[in-house]
């Protein structure tokens, strides 16, 4: 609601020029470091979802983690995360998507979903998508039902939401 999206306004710096030149870095750390906004944030995209609509919560490496486990423990349920490439131990699934300049692999192991559990996936910003759209196809990939896709900040005018239509997107804050 509007308090969560106060929450992240608040509490989001821009940060010019990085990783590279032109870009503006939307960087959430001064939300995580807020212990009482933190929990406001997570409480929030708990009740959005319901406390018993999903059966267990992926996270994206690296930012993703930190959302993930806090909504995960919140819910009572369990987290799976979804890697960059050549970190998971066991059999996974790869999926390579294009960067600015090059491609990036996001894996998770392929027994990480019990059939029919309902997954929600969350990242801590959604700027062109491709992240998003990688860890959604791996998901399914993988015999999970996505259920929900969660973020804080969506960068609204990079299109990711068109990218995924017809995926629901649920962003506490849209600049
Ligand atoms: C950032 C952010 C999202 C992704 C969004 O992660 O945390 O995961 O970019 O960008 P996209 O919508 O254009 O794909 P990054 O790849 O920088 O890695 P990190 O989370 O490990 O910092
Ligand atoms: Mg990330």
């Amino acid at each position: 609601g509007p308090e969560a999206a106060r929450l992240v306004a608040s509490r989001v710096l821009d940060v010019p020029d990085f990783p590279k030149p032109g870009v503006l870095f939307k960087d959430l750390m001064p939300l995580f470091a807020d212990g009482k906004a933190f929990r406001e944030v997570v409480d929030g995209i708990v009740a959005y979802h319901g406390r018993d609509g999903f059966d267990v919560v992926v996270g994206i490496e690296a930012r993703g983690f930190v959302v993930a486990a806090a909504v995960a423990y919140a819910a009572g349920v369990g987290v799976v995360p979804v890697r960059k490439a050549g970190k998971l131990p066991r059999p996974a699934h790869s999926v390579s998507y294009a960067l600015e300049y090059g491609e990036a692999t996001l894996e998770v192991h392929e027994d990480a979903f019990t059939a029919g559990h309902r997954v929600l996936v969350v990242d801590d910003v959604l700027a062109t998508g491709g992240t998003a759209e990688a860890t959604l196809d791996l998901v399914e990939r993988a015999g999970g039902t996505v259920t929900g896709f969660t973020v804080l900040l969506e960068l609204g005018f990079l299109g990711a939401r068109e990218r995924l239509a017809p995926r629901p997107v649920h962003a506490l804050l849209t600049v």
